[in-house]
């Protein structure tokens, strides 16, 4: 016979007790009373409370249920007369899977601190708080393929190894096969020939799937990628991670209001979608994120409670602002007056993580779309505004800031203009002759599309209200830290 005979914990929790058989397999979380074990198998936030008969059970076999241990259990689906729970299984035999020595095991039955367990993250998913992050990362993801299979988008694979630079920005991490130790091929003047390496030609990390994205695009019309990308740049931050999940939509015939509306939408059903599906896993980081907070000064508490966030977010729309009037209502703000920036404020500057959450946190406390972006500050391909004031362009970009997390999505239409967008490349200083791909689709069929890219680990931050995203992906990559 198969060995798989269990039925999910989270199943077992919603049926109709009558004495019925019962399997199940999990691990410990906690054995009180040499009687009462409380087994948890990931598939809920509540664990199953298991009565063990223990007048019936062996000594040996007692010891052997520690916080930890992986066991199989039968018996029998009974009502519980204990308070908490609806049901409870009452052993009437227990197979230890693995044992789980006590004494060694570092998921104690106590609250731990999110560090310590940080620095056991190969562990972490089995405590409560890590079930129900995981639980929401993974109902998220699925949600985003829902959302755009729907709108009957492609599901687009971007290369991850890429000889480009698409934001001409970030720091990028170099893929190569030529040896480190200084015996790599050169060229006359000194520098590795990559022509000799894997590729025949330098490659790199990708830091976004877009422009390889927007070729699909002028072919499919609407596509989406969603994968991983990596940005050497060294930020020890709460909201940055070398490796990081993207969403990256593209699509034909989209302006940038057409692309607003359908970041507002996704975003709004991605929290919708959640709050359906994982409800008990949101009571419970809701309940976690309250005590957390009391150890803060009022002041530094969230004004609403995280369901209550997250249900002020879908009913409301998003407010939306153009950079030039994120400019003067900071200019105009008391933290300004009062020199409480650290960062000067005048317009030209890229918006700091301290104005940015004053504009979404004190002034209007939701989202903010802010549009309209000074070309000076933002990537090449994004479309030139009409009718600018010589010395203030702008470009069509869009940034979402979310309270508590600051930029969550950044986008734009696009140039689809080819002499605007080589001029600009040009003054750029980008290498218009290696990216005669990308200009092709201006050459061949140009249409005016737009996208924008959805960090999925600050996304999933929101949802969670975890505030550092090292605790929303199972293994952070970040400055000095590749454990696992
Ligand atoms: O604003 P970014 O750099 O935009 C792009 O990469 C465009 N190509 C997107 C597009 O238009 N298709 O990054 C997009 C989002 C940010 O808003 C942020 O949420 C997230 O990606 N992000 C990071 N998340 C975690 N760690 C980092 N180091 C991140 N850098 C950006
Ligand atoms: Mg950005």
């Amino acid at each position: 016979m198969a060995f798989n005979t269990r039925t999910k914990i989270k199943e077992v929790l919603a049926l109709e007790p009558t004495g019925q058989d019962t399997i199940v397999m999990g691990w410990v979380r906690t054995f009180r009373s040499n009687r009462f074990i409380a087994l948890n198998d990931g598939s809920t936030p509540n664990n199953l409370q298991v009565v063990v008969n223990y007048e019936n059970t062996s000594e040996a076999l007692l010891k052997r249920i520690t916080t930890g241990a992986c066991l199989k259990i039968s018996g029998q689906l009974v009502h519980s007369t204990g308070s908490g729970q609806k049901v409870e299984l009452q052993a009437s035999h227990i197979e230890v899977l693995g044992d789980s020595d006590a004494e060694k095991y570092p998921m104690q039955p106590k609250k731990h601190s999110l560090e310590f367990l940080r620095e056991n993250a190969h562990l972490r998913m089995r405590t409560q708080t890590f079930g129900a992050v995981f639980r929401v990362r993974n109902a998220i993801a699925y949600a985003v393929h829902q959302f755009f299979q729907q709108k009957g988008f492609v599901y687009w694979h971007s290369p991850i190894i890429t000889a480009s630079d698409a934001e001409g920005a970030g720091e990028m991490f170099k893929v190569t096969t030529l040896p480190l130790d200084g015996t790599a091929p050169k060229n006359d003047d000194g520098s590795i020939n990559f022509k000799e390496d894997f590729f025949g030609k330098a490659t790199n990390l990708t830091v976004s799937g877009q422009l390889e994205g927007e070729l699909a695009a002028m072919a499919f019309g609407d596509i989406y990628t969603f994968g991983p990308t990596f940005r050497a740049e060294n930020s020890n931050t709460t909201r940055h991670l070398a490796e990081f999940w993207m969403i990256e939509p593209e699509m034909a015939f989209y302006d940038i209001e057409d692309n607003q509306n359908l970041a507002e939408e996704f975003i709004q059903y991605l929290i919708r979608y959640t709050m359906a599906q994982n409800a008990e896993d949101l009571r419970f980081l809701d309940e976690r994120l309250k005590e957390e907070e009391k150890a803060l000064p009022q002041d530094k508490r969230s004004e609403m409670g995280l369901i209550e966030k997250l249900q002020f977010v879908v009913d409301n729309k998003f407010e939306r602002i153009t950079y030039t009037e994120a400019i003067e209502i900071l200019l105009n703000s008391t933290p300004y007056k009062k020199k409480k920036f650290q960062y000067d404020v005048q317009w030209g500057i890229d918006l700091q993580s301290e104005h940015e959450r004053f504009l979404v946190e004190k002034h209007f406390k939701k989202p903010v779309i802010v549009t309209g972006y000074p070309a000076a500050i933002k990537a090449f391909y994004m479309r030139l505004n009409d009718g600018c004031e010589p010395g203030r362009e702008t470009v069509a970009a869009m940034d979402i800031l979310a309270p508590g997390i600051g930029e969550i999505v950044g986008g734009s239409q696009r140039e689809e203009r080819y002499e605007k967008l080589v001029a600009r490349m040009e003054a750029m200083h980008i290498p218009t002759h290696e990216m005669s791909w990308y200009l092709d689709t201006r050459r061949f069929g140009a249409c005016p599309h737009a996208g924008f890219g959805l960090g999925f680990e600050r996304m999933v931050q929101f949802v969670t209200g975890m505030t550092n995203i090292r605790d929303v992906i199972p293994f952070a990559r970040t400055p000095k830290n590749a454990e696992f």
